[in-house]
């Protein structure tokens, strides 16, 4: 799903986010990246949805090469995705339910179908009873969850997961990486970066990558 190779990520101002990484993620595969702040976490999701380009090396996602000149390719790749981001990105003014919603209206389904994608959403992630509830109301650990409704009613391939044990209490934390883990499949990958390392349950299956100013390890190849 994504093969990168030497793929190297320098800012125009010079820092370089990311420092000569190889990475293979295959179906099925669920990838912790872990790393302290500023080590590149971020800035290698952004690789994979095409929000930035390699300065150097070779990196194809979704059989999509990176960078790509065409937009239109670009917008067919983000559909295949469920990008959970760091700061959310939700709507506020906005229901539960209309965030979920909003998150599928580029991708040319019916109606109905956008309608029942979005329920079935909500009660995957527990929120069925706050569907109607603006979201600048709900707590923390609630918003977290809408946010992976709206990755998920996508029903996409590759679900990116910026940070999302982000500000929860442990058991909440707990909860958020079960119900990420909930949705690899034999088509799906899942890639999730944390700070919080001791929350990775080393019985459960996963990959855990290393970031440490730019540059990537290996901690455990699942
Ligand atoms: N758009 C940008 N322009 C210039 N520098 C940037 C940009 N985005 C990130 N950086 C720099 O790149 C480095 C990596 O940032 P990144 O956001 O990927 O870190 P992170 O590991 O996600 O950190 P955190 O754990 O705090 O979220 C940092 O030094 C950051 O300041
Ligand atoms: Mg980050």
């Amino acid at each position: 799903m994504i093969e990168a190779k030497n793929v190297c990520l320098r800012f125009p101002n010079g820092i370089r986010a990311l420092n000569e990484f190889d990475l293979q993620v295959n179906p099925g595969d669920m990838i912790y990246v872990t790393g302290p702040s500023g080590s590149g976490k971020t800035s290698l999701l952004k690789l994979f949805m095409g929000i930035e380009y390699p300065t150097s090396g070779s990196l194809t996602v979704l059989g999509e090469p990176m960078p790509s000149g065409q937009t239109d390719r670009i917008r067919r790749l983000r559909r295949l995705i469920g990008p959970v981001f760091q700061e959310f990105k939700l709507i506020d003014g906005r229901t539960a339910m209309d965030n979920v919603l909003l998150g599928m209206r580029f991708l040319g389904l019916p109606r109905e179908q956008i309608q029942e994608n979005a329920h079935q959403a909500l009660l995957k992630v527990g929120l069925e009873q706050k569907a109607f509830a603006l979201v600048e109301n709900l707590s923390w650990g609630e918003r977290q969850r809408v946010a992976i409704a709206r990755a998920v009613a996508r029903k996409p391939v590759l679900i990116l997961a910026d940070e999302p044990t982000g500000n929860l209490d442990k058991n909440n934390a707990l909860k958020i990486l079960d119900l990420l883990t909930s949705f690899i499949n034999d088509k799906t990958a899942v890639i999730i970066t944390t700070h919080a390392t001791h929350l990775i349950d080393a019985e459960k299956p996963g990959k855990v990558i290393r970031m440490d100013q730019g540059n990537l390890t290996w901690e455990r190849r699942g």
